[in-house]
């Protein structure tokens, strides 16, 4: 079973390789390539885990302008799942090609919480072996979340949180019960992942 250690260091090859930008921007439209260059490494680093972890199913929540999803997608593989979950139903930064791969992509405009919501989509959750989250940053919210997609979780699974110093994600950061890798170093409010084993 690969540490958190060692699972960070593939990670951090792929994204020091000189040539991870052009071919992380290589599938994009300059909107894009501008937005990632402007925000930081932070969605480079979303690229590089996908590209080292993996996963047959990722899901988001929190999307926000969907430069997030659009990082989570760059480098996964063929049949791998994209799940995103958001309020907004925009997902702005999702490009065409993006939203005509229905195979794949989900982009589910709703509350995270909402149980009936859920339900109706158990099927296309069940087995989620990369999960990101980055939704309001309260401790109750992401608490919940926790209680309701762990049942759907893959084991192992790769769990990446953005911004863990930020409001009560702090708190939520030191009580997990699993090896945890706090990798602020890629964003100024915290962030971090942990491998989830049952
Ligand atoms: C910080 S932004 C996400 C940024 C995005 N992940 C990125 O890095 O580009 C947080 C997003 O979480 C969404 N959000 C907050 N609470 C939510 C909930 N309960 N269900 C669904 N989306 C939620 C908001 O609508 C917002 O778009």
């Amino acid at each position: 079973m690969i540490t958190c250690q060692d699972l960070e260091k593939e990670i951090e090859k792929v994204i020091t390789t000189p040539d991870t930008n052009s071919l992380m921007f290589s599938n994009v439209g300059d909107t894009f390539k501008e937005h990632f260059r402007n925000i930081n490494i932070y969605y480079a680093w979303l690229t590089a885990s996908v590209k080292v972890w993996k996963p047959k199913k990722i899901v988001e929540l929190g999307a926000e302008t969907g430069a997030s999803t659009l990082a989570l997608y760059l480098k996964k593989q063929k049949d791998t799942k994209l799940i995103s979950i958001d309020y907004n139903s925009q997902w702005p930064f999702v490009p065409p090609k993006m939203l005509n791969d229905k195979k794949n992509v989900k982009l589910i405009a709703a509350n995270d919480l909402d149980e009936s919501m859920i339900k109706k989509n158990k099927k296309l959750l069940t087995g989620i072996d990369y999960l990101f989250i980055d939704t309001n940053h309260t401790y109750e919210q992401i608490s919940k979340e926790a209680e309701l997609y762990t049942e759907f979780l893959a084991s192992p699974a790769l769990i990446v949180i953005d911004d863990i110093q930020l409001g009560g994600l702090d708190k939520f950061w030191k009580e997990i019960p699993y090896e945890t890798m706090d990798i602020s170093k890629y964003h100024s409010c915290g962030f971090g992942f942990f491998i989830f084993n049952r």
